[in-house]
């Protein structure tokens, strides 16, 4: 079995990585390995990631578009919104989206949240509009559940998430728009969650809780620079969204808050999230695409989505997952530079006999893990059904799965690689892992295939050992 300590500081010496501060670069040593393509070391931008390789410092901005700064702005207060953290806003966030739709064919306009709270039920935005909150400035969900109005299911899952039938609206919500941008100088949005927590804990819920941020089938969306906290539900969620921006965000929500998924991209195409912060009750990210016949139905995969520079805390669910809900297929996903906290998982892809749809052609790698049960979890036994119509032969592929680079210290068992035996997982490829496991049982697979190469604990023998030349070749 593999000691705790040794080869640890040999990895981190080799590779100038620093737990205190992962993105640290190695000045005056010399590059060990070039990724992505023939790079020159002198160039500005580049630098070593925690891995020791130089590459260029991307950004999601070249991915998607210029933003320009609104030539209008209108502060919410012009609207009799005020700032007392008593007195509910509604009405005037109602009023400034009505008379700021007028903006929209002279560059949009700037809402401005100035210094304050700011309470409020739900909002729902305009294109063309950026919501700026000022340093100090808290938009407050409100604790009535009257203030968020009952919408309709999606159609890609059929009903509410967790109860049947329609669902409560988000906190901030928009449907159908495009050049939307919620960002500021560090301001809050918190959703009050702990009444929304209670009620799902009591079962006195009639209804789905809301997000605190959902947009429906928009494009061009940025969200930056904000704290987001306690959010009923799901955090951020963008769903059959394009062109998708998110980036130095801090989400928070207490540990043991029920279902606070960080950022959850569902159905979603040109998704970047970069340079976040999360901790919270459930899952940092996770990409989803609807949900069992509803999902495949709808048939709206979440593909092209970038994540980097993430790091996750949370003592429930994975750092970084992909499903359950992937009904609608999950494709074309790079994930590189995490830290991953605390959390029952590390990396993890979840599906069911049922789901249908697939994860494919998935990438991840540069990964750090601290205290962590299960480091890497591919699971096809995941519970959950919308209703009893889900097709029994609907089986999930998964399948062109790369896990690469991943160090992890006080990790219980390395991995659990359980497939679908109808339609075992395959083509799953580990690659320069060393894992300092704390128990006996390092590896658990079963019906899934694929490829190792420096792989510490051995994995089962379910996967091929390759060696230097054979994945130097691929
Ligand atoms: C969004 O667009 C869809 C399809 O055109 C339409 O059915 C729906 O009512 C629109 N929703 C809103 C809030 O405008
Ligand atoms: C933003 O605020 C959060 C919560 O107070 C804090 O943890 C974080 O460090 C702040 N981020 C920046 C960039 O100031
Ligand atoms: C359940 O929680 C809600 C929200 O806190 C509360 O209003 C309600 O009285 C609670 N119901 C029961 C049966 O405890
Ligand atoms: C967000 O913060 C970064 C770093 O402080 C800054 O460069 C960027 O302009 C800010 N973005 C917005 C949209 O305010
Ligand atoms: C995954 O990539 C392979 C090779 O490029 C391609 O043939 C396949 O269609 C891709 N799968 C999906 C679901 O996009
Ligand atoms: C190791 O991880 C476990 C959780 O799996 C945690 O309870 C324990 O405190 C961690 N130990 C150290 C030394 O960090
Ligand atoms: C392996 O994982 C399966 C779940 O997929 C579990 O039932 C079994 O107990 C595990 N075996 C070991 C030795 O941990």
């Amino acid at each position: 079995m593999w000691r705790r300590g040794g080869l640890w500081v040999l990895l981190m010496m080799l590779n100038c990585m620093s737990f205190e501060n992962p993105w640290k670069t190695c000045e005056g040593q010399s590059p060990i390995d070039v990724v992505d393509g023939e790079l020159a070391t002198d160039t500005p931008g580049y630098q070593k990631n925690i891995f020791g390789h130089i590459k260029v410092r991307e950004s999601c901005h070249s991915h998607i578009y210029d933003w320009e700064s609104r030539p209008h702005s209108v502060s919410i207060t012009e609207f009799g919104a005020v700032g007392d953290g008593k007195t509910l806003n509604t009405h005037a966030f109602e009023n400034a989206m009505f008379s700021l739709r007028s903006y929209a064919d002279k560059g949009g306009v700037q809402l401005y949240i100035p210094k304050g709270t700011w309470l409020t039920g739900s909002i729902s935005l305009i294109s063309h509009l950026t919501l700026f909150l000022e340093r100090g400035a808290t938009i407050l969900g409100s604790e009535d559940d009257n203030d968020f109005p009952i919408i309709p299911a999606l159609p890609s899952y059929g009903r509410g998430r967790e109860l049947p039938g329609p669902r409560y609206s988000s906190l901030i919500n928009g449907e159908n728009l495009t050049d939307v941008v919620i960002t500021g100088d560090n301001g809050t949005i918190d959703g009050q969650g702990l009444v929304w927590w209670t009620a799902f804990h009591n079962k006195s819920l009639g209804y789905t809780r809301g997000h605190l941020v959902e947009l429906i089938n928009s494009k061009n969306i940025l969200i930056s620079n904000l704290t987001f906290q306690n959010s009923p539900f799901w955090t951020i969620h963008p769903v059959y969204c394009r062109y998708v921006v998110i980036k130095h965000m801090t989400i928070l929500a207490p540990l043991h808050s029920p279902n606070t998924d960080g950022i959850d991209p569902d159905s979603c195409q040109h998704v970047c999230i970069e340079d976040c912060y999360i901790a919270g009750g459930d899952d940092g990210i996770s990409i989803k695409s609807g949900w069992d016949e509803y999902g495949v139905s709808f048939g709206r995969p979440s593909s092209h989505i970038q994540i980097r520079r993430i790091i996750t805390d949370s003592h429930s669910s994975s750092g970084i997952s992909f499903g359950s809900e992937m009904s609608g297929g999950i494709s074309d996903v790079k994930v590189e530079d995490m830290v991953i906290y605390n959390h029952l998982f590390g990396i993890r892809l979840k599906t069911a006999v049922g789901r249908g749809g697939y994860i494919s052609n998935v990438s991840i790698s540069n990964v750090v893990m601290h205290s962590v049960r299960t480091g890497i979890a591919i699971m096809g036994n995941y519970g959950q059904h919308p209703d009893d119509h889900w097709d029994r032969e609907a089986y999930p592929l998964i399948n062109r799965v790369t896990i690469k680079n991943v160090v992890g210290e006080n990790i219980t068992h390395a991995g659990l690689l359980s497939g679908i035996s109808e339609r075992p997982f395959h083509d799953i490829r580990l690659i320069n892992i060393a894992l300092d496991v704390t128990s006996d049982s390092a590896w658990n697979c079963s019906a899934v295939s694929g490829s190792y190469y420096f792989v510490l604990p051995k994995p089962c023998a379910d996967l091929e050992q390759k060696g230097v030349q054979e994945e130097s070749e691929e």
